[in-house]
């Protein structure tokens, strides 16, 4: 893995395969980042077997064990700014950060949601998209705001929904999306392309269009 360029410390909760596409860009040279912590908020997730394995530096900080949210928080940046990591990159993070958290590393966190965002923000996205019968599907690459799944989009992937598709077919369909568009908008940032200017985002100096089917 590269010594220089963004210091990025990524949040799991689970499998991980988020994280690993990201670790795999930077060793690749495919994006100037590298991989400074992973952190995972529970024991014994695969994820940050994974990591283990790819040689990163894992962190878990099991939620349960601290006495409340503030406490788990201040061990998360604690854990965060030690690493040196210069954006937080929450990738299958299970867990509602608070507003004091998120203002914090206001324009340095990103979090990636498996839906075509504004659409089906919160959980069990695939399910939901399968039941109003929806044609298109997706993943949405964010700035994490205080407001839950709704800060700027930076890039959306999207897949059709196909005929028999079941919420395992559609959710990997989706990753292979996000496996994509993750690397990509952390590369972006990485090379100092993306700016966040008052609400809206640039690329290369130019505004990001908004995304198409929040017209429909
Ligand atoms: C992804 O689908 C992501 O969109 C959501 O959680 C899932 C994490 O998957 N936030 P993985 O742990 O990266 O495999």
């Amino acid at each position: 893995m590269s010594a220089g360029g963004l210091a990025l410390a990524v949040l799991i909760s689970g499998r991980g395969s988020n994280m690993a596409a990201i670790a795999r860009a930077c060793a690749a040279g495919q994006i100037g980042a590298r991989i400074v912590r992973v952190i995972a908020d529970r024991n014994g997730t695969a994820g940050a077997l994974l990591a283990r394995e790819l040689g990163l530096q894992v962190e878990v900080l099991p939620a349960e064990e601290f006495a409340d949210r503030a406490a788990f928080e201040a061990a998360l940046r604690s854990s965060i700014d030690a690493s040196g990591a210069q954006l937080v990159v929450l990738a299958g993070f299970m867990r509602i950060l608070s507003p004091q958290f998120t203002v914090h590393y206001a324009g340095a966190i990103l979090n990636i949601h498996p839906s075509l965002l504004p659409r089906y923000p919160g959980l069990h996205t695939h399910a939901r998209v399968l039941g109003a019968g929806e044609r298109e599907h997706g993943a949405t690459v964010h700035f994490v705001t205080s407001e839950l799944d709704a800060g700027p989009i930076v890039l959306q992937g999207r897949v059709p929904v196909l005929a028999g598709d079941t919420v395992e077919s559609l959710s990997a369909r989706v990753q292979q999306q996000e496996h994509i568009i993750y690397p990509q908008a952390i590369g972006w940032i990485a090379a100092g392309r993306l700016q966040w200017v008052g609400n809206t985002l640039q690329l290369d100096g130019r505004a990001l269009p908004p995304p198409s089917h929040q017209d429909t």
